[in-house]
């Protein structure tokens, strides 16, 4: 059934109105009801992914990791491409976040759902503000105008709109619809519907003087194929500039918030190996979730100018 169900039904009456009395009594808080309808879903419908992520996550809520795990390694024996992303809950479960944590597919399906109203939601709602930041930043150090700017998981291009002036601006991103939005603003000399790290490798080495990356890496648990991409594909004397979401040990982990939150000394470690220097390293907040700021910071870097 890998790719052939629908999120919105089971395609079975009973175990929908399961479902749904499930959904209420987890957002109630009744982890014990929540688990015990979900379960009912589960025996009603044993073919539907949905059924078995909502039965991981009232698991979880109510504290029995083993039976998180056994659901949601059912998602995905169910959904390969894991559409539902229970392989983020997997990895904050193992307490680690590796590529498989984040599926294309599911950051794609994410961003779709959400292009429509990322702008009004993000920038008025949450207080978005990653591209002002990033662009300050850059302005505050200043260098050679670049001509040509790669804009990994560009959205809906509200990075290109940060930063007026003549340079052609290369975009990719996972998600069409976030895409269709960044065409509308007609910044772009191209946009290119990929995963960031695949793009990066088909372009030519010593390519652009410009790589940002804003509010992207917190979907990117590996980050050190992508440093070594950048270096490559920049000019001497190009630069990086992209902000990450922090957190205060070691590492790489997956947040309760389901992003992934990057260690501020891994990016100067991968700065050193991969030859870029570390032009500034600020601390800040990019957006708020639930009222608070979350934890980032921003960094610029620059390849050595030969
Ligand atoms: C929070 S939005 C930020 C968009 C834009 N940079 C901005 O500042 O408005 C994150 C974007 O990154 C994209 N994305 C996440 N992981 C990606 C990856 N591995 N490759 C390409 N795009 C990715 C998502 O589809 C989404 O559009």
């Amino acid at each position: 059934m890998t790719g052939l169900w629908s999120a919105a039904t089971s395609g079975d009456l009973i175990a929908d109105r399961r479902y749904a009395w499930g959904d209420a009594a987890l957002t109630d808080g009744d982890f014990i009801a929540a688990r015990d309808l979900f379960e009912q879903t589960v025996e009603q419908a044993p073919h539907w992914p949905p059924a078995y992520y909502a039965l991981g996550k009232a698991c979880l809520e109510a504290g029995d990791d083993a039976a998180a795990r056994k659901a949601l390694e059912q998602v995905l024996a169910l959904d390969e491409a894991d559409r539902l992303g229970a392989g983020l809950l997997l990895a904050r479960l193992e307490g680690q976040a590796s590529r498989a944590a984040m599926p294309d597919s599911f950051v794609a399906a994410l961003f779709d759902e959400y292009a429509p109203r990322f702008d009004a939601h993000l920038v008025e709602n949450l207080g978005y503000r990653a591209p002002r930041l990033i662009a300050e930043l850059l302005a505050s150090h200043p260098a050679h105008a670049p001509s040509i700017i790669y804009d990994l998981g560009c959205g809906t291009g509200l990075m290109a709109q940060a930063m007026p002036g003549p340079a052609q601006w290369f975009g990719v991103d996972l998600s069409p619809a976030m895409l269709a939005e960044a065409e509308k603003t007609g910044r772009y000399a191209a946009l290119e519907a990929a995963e960031l790290h695949a793009w990066l490798l088909a372009r030519a080495p010593v390519s652009a003087d410009l790589v940002l990356a804003a509010d992207v890496f917190c979907y990117v648990p590996e980050l050190e194929p992508v440093f070594a991409q950048v270096a490559r594909v920049l000019t001497p004397g190009g630069r990086f500039a992209f902000s990450i979401q922090t957190h205060e040990g070691e590492g790489v982990v997956i947040g309760a918030d389901m992003r992934v939150h990057h260690a501020p000394g891994l990016m100067r470690a991968m700065a050193a190996r991969h030859g870029l220097a570390v032009l500034a390293e600020e601390q800040a907040s990019t957006r708020r979730d639930r009222g608070m700021d979350v934890p980032g910071a921003l960094y610029l870097m620059a390849k050595a100018a030969v």
